[in-house]
């Protein structure tokens, strides 16, 4: 059965929030002004940051459909550890005083809130048919890195799992591959910390989706037909980094872009000390290079950070 259609045309997807609540204020601000009909959050909403309960309460206020972390797993079902997937000791060490953090700065209501999240969600945007999950569709802290992830790998996941757009966040670093027409996948970023790039910007994820034309029989066998009808590119959105994936030839347009978000990283930082959260939570705040849980990074994506 097919997903649910989505009556939108310009939706937005964050995740890995890591308790900065700043952020998430700033980005509801920054969705308000950009006309964004449908935000989802792709999950870990603690770790990292100050006071983890304010994440929780702003998404349970607005209503924003959440899909659930392997911290949000964790937290609610009160788990040893945060399932973040490292193998390294000294990133096991961070993720340890991080999770212990939270777990205890956590209230028990949020808590059940947090364990009965869903794994996935699925809807239809025009005629794509599109998975949220945090790490994978099989596996919810499965780190898929732009670098180390085939087409092939991507192909089965679309096939096995049946859909043509696949959003998650686990990594925290944002890239986005389209191995073949119509068939996405996207990793939204994080808004929790920096992308290890040196600015002190966090990311989320835009799509616009144009599908007007599918309403029109002529118009959809002209846009399918005509190689001369070319869709003109929009310029991104204000702050945006990337633009990409239009579809020329089928009746709907995609425009995926990725939106650098600012926030008070200031106050955050300020909060993160006076929690006596570690220093080097902290510099990454400050610095927008990642200090800790480096180990697990390939090697491109390792070189791209200065730790
Ligand atoms: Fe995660």
């Amino acid at each position: 059965m097919l997903p649910k259609p989505l009556n939108a045309h310009r939706i937005a997807f964050f995740g890995g929030v890591y308790s900065n609540y700043l952020a998430l204020e700033a980005l509801l601000e920054d969705a308000r002004e950009r006309g964004i009909e449908r935000l989802y959050c792709l999950g870990d909403l603690g770790a990292f940051g100050p006071l983890p309960d304010r994440a929780c309460d702003i998404l349970r206020e607005t209503g924003i459909p959440v899909v659930q972390g392997n911290y949000d797993n964790s937290v609610g079902n009160g788990l040893a550890d945060c399932q973040c997937g490292y193998t390294d000791p000294r990133d096991n060490y961070f993720a340890k005083v991080s999770y212990d953090y939270t777990f205890r700065r956590t209230s028990s209501e949020n808590k059940t809130w947090l364990r009965n999240l869903p794994a996935e969600l699925r809807f239809r945007l025009g005629p794509f048919r599109i998975l949220l999950c945090h790490g994978s569709p099989r596996k919810m802290n499965e780190f898929l890195w732009e670098t180390t992830t085939s087409d092939a790998f991507l192909n089965w996941l679309f096939k096995r799992y049946h859909t043509d757009i696949i959003v998650g966040t686990h990594t925290g670093l944002h890239w986005h591959r389209e191995t073949s027409p119509g068939k996405h996948f996207i990793n939204c970023g994080a808004i929790g910390r920096p992308p290890n790039d040196g600015q002190r910007t966090v990311v989320y994820t835009v799509i616009n989706a144009d599908y007007a034309i599918n309403s029109d029989p002529v118009a959809q066998q002209s846009a399918r037909t005509d190689p001369h009808r070319r869709i003109a590119r929009r310029a991104p959105p204000k702050g945006s980094t990337k633009t990409s994936a239009y579809h020329d030839n089928l009746p709907c347009r995609l425009q995926i872009d990725f939106v650098r978000l600012t926030y008070d990283h200031d106050r955050l930082a300020t909060e993160m000390a006076s929690e006596g959260l570690p220093d080097e939570f902290i510099e990454t705040i400050r610095t927008g290079w990642w200090t800790t849980c480096n180990e697990i990074l390939p090697a491109k994506e390792r070189r791209r950070g200065i730790y």
